[in-house]
């Protein structure tokens, strides 16, 4: 018996130390985590549970047989953050390079599979050269195993990705299948094809780090939502943005501690610059309107014409949706739409209402935004809102102008409530545009164009640039004083609480993609 215990013991042993302390070693001094230590911060302390810790490889090619590791370049099981069910995988370098191999595959698709069946998030370390070069297609169909798998459990489970080394090729499609994916700055990168195959297709010359770093990504393509100066911020932000969350598409966001204060915000009546045309920082109102410190923005450095994120309401999640005055004016564009529309349909998904903070001067003109599709893309934010049954609710702080009015979550396309702050502008347009189309007869005639222009543009700004005609046919539910915006969420949002809304059964929606 006692050998036998020894045996299991000396096993465990060899696999807690996966490719060596050589390759440990190395991995250090990149200023990389081992896949284990990982864990360990990411884990509450001792609920780690392991699962196929003796798994090794099949491949007999190349000698393969020769070189086995227990684990097989990946750790895989369950444990808790905060007390609650996780479902990780995190892949070792140590072992083959963390390359997937036909048995590393099949272990994470078997916690991926248990993460369906009991309603809780998957979350990904990955750190790995790709397919395992030595296997072939086997490796090739392992990968093909898990974006099924990713995308069955898109919707249903949150999925988290955390790059903490290369990922390249194929592999990068698992990751953008998942809801968020955070990248760590100088030590990792994603990319389809890397520099070498680019430098001979296309002859540019490009490091890892320019291609597919975290600073690119983060702000150039969008691909990750999350840019964090090293491994253990990046784990301190998967921790962070599962407390928003819930368990599953069944279960309601958690629901922390609250205490009712003095909820009036006297600053909010000051915050907006005097001159209608001027910026201000969204951020600044939404810090004052939310509970204390509870801001988590996603996707930060990119299309930051509009800022996304999770808060807390009274203690309860929600996720929010601001135009940002302070870049381009707060326009619509192409990766503006494609970023809110995909924050809207994730927090959708996982029953997290929906607050949008609107001051937005229409959609971006030029060839660059029409040629490169403006128009499915911005269909994209208008399909995600319309699609929404969360409980939605808009405070319109200045301008709603032209069909950014309709799309930022108008009362016509399912919002529950839309609340209008006394400086808001809603119109079709803004008023010298307006006087210029509609009197361009009057002005031209007037024997002083540019004080008739005035005169004019005057009296549509004095009809429609204001929130009281949206008011009068009761678009705007109500012109709240701006003091007041905390108290009347709080109270619109508890009052929405058991909103159902069940959408015309269908096999799938079309969003134009
Ligand atoms: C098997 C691999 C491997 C791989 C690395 N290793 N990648 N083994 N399959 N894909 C092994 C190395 O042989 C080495 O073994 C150890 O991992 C560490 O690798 P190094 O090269 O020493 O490390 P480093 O210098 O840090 O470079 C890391 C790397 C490089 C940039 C990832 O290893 C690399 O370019 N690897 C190949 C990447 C690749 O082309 N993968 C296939 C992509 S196509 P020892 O024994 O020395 O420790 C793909 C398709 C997926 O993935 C499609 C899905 C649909």
């Amino acid at each position: 018996m006692n050998r036998k215990i020894q045996l299991l013991q000396e096993k465990r042993r060899d696999a807690l130390l996966g490719g060596g302390t050589t390759r440990i070693e190395s991995q250090h001094n990149k200023g990389k985590l081992t896949a284990r230590e990982r864990l360990h911060f990411l884990l509450d302390v001792g609920s780690f549970e392991e699962i196929g810790m003796l798994v090794t490889h099949r491949s007999t090619d190349f000698g393969m047989e020769k070189e086995r590791y227990p684990g097989d370049g990946v750790i895989t099981g369950y444990g808790t953050i905060k007390g609650r069910l996780v479902y990780v995988f995190s892949q070792d370098f140590t072992v083959f390079g963390g390359s997937l191999s036909e048995t590393h595959a099949e272990k994470i698709c078997k916690i991926m599979d248990l993460a369906l069946k009991n309603g809780a998030p998957v979350i990904g370390l990955n750190d790995s050269g790709g397919a395992r070069i030595q296997e072939g297609v086997v490796s090739l169909g392992g990968y093909a195993d898990i974006f099924y798998r990713n995308t069955l459990a898109s919707g249903v489970v949150p999925q988290i990705s955390a790059i903490m080394g290369p990922c390249a090729g194929g592999a990068v499609y698992s990751p953008a299948i998942t809801d968020f994916v955070l990248m760590v700055e100088n030590t990792s990168y994603m990319f389809v094809t890397g520099p070498n195959v680019v430098k001979t297709v296309t002859h540019e010359v490009v490091t890892s780090e320019e291609l597919g770093g975290a600073f690119t990504h983060a702000t150039k393509s969008g691909v990750t939502h999350f840019s964090c100066s090293n491994e253990v911020e990046a784990i301190h932000n998967v921790k962070k943005l599962l407390s928003y969350m819930p368990q599953n598409c069944e279960e309601q966001t958690p629901a922390y501690i609250y205490e009712p204060a003095d909820e009036l915000r006297p600053d909010l009546d000051k915050i907006l610059p005097e001159n209608s045309s001027h910026p201000y920082d969204m951020r600044e109102i939404i810090n004052r309107v939310i509970d204390m410190d509870s801001f988590m923005e996603v996707h930060k450095d990119f299309a930051e014409n509009i800022v996304v994120g999770f808060a807390r309401l009274a203690g309860r999640s929600i996720g929010i949706v601001a135009n940002q005055p302070m870049f381009l004016a707060g326009v619509l564009d192409i990766n503006s739409s494609k970023k809110a529309a995909r924050f809207v349909r994730f927090c959708d998904s996982f029953n997290i209402p929906l607050l949008v903070f609107e001051d937005v001067p229409g959609f971006l003109p030029g060839t660059d935004q029409e040629w490169n599709a403006i128009i499915t893309n911005g269909a994209k934010l208008l399909y995600a809102f319309c699609e929404a049954t969360v409980p939605r609710i808009t405070v319109i702080t200045r301008k709603a102008y032209g069909g950014a009015y309709d799309v930022m979550n108008s009362k016509h396309i399912g919002a529950d409530m839309n609340y209008a702050w006394p400086t808001a502008e809603i119109a079709v347009m803004g008023a010298k545009g307006a006087a210029e189309i509609i009197f361009k007869r009057d002005i031209s005639a007037a024997e002083n164009s540019n004080e008739k222009w005035l005169e004019k543009e005057k009296e549509y700004s004095d009809i429609f640039a204001n929130p009281y005609r949206a008011a009068e046919r009761g678009f705007i539910d109500e012109v709240i004083q701006p003091a007041e915006t905390r108290i009347k969420l709080i109270k619109a949002f508890k009052m929405l609480e058991n909103k159902v809304v069940n959408n015309p059964r269908k096999k799938h929606g079309n969003i134009p993609l």
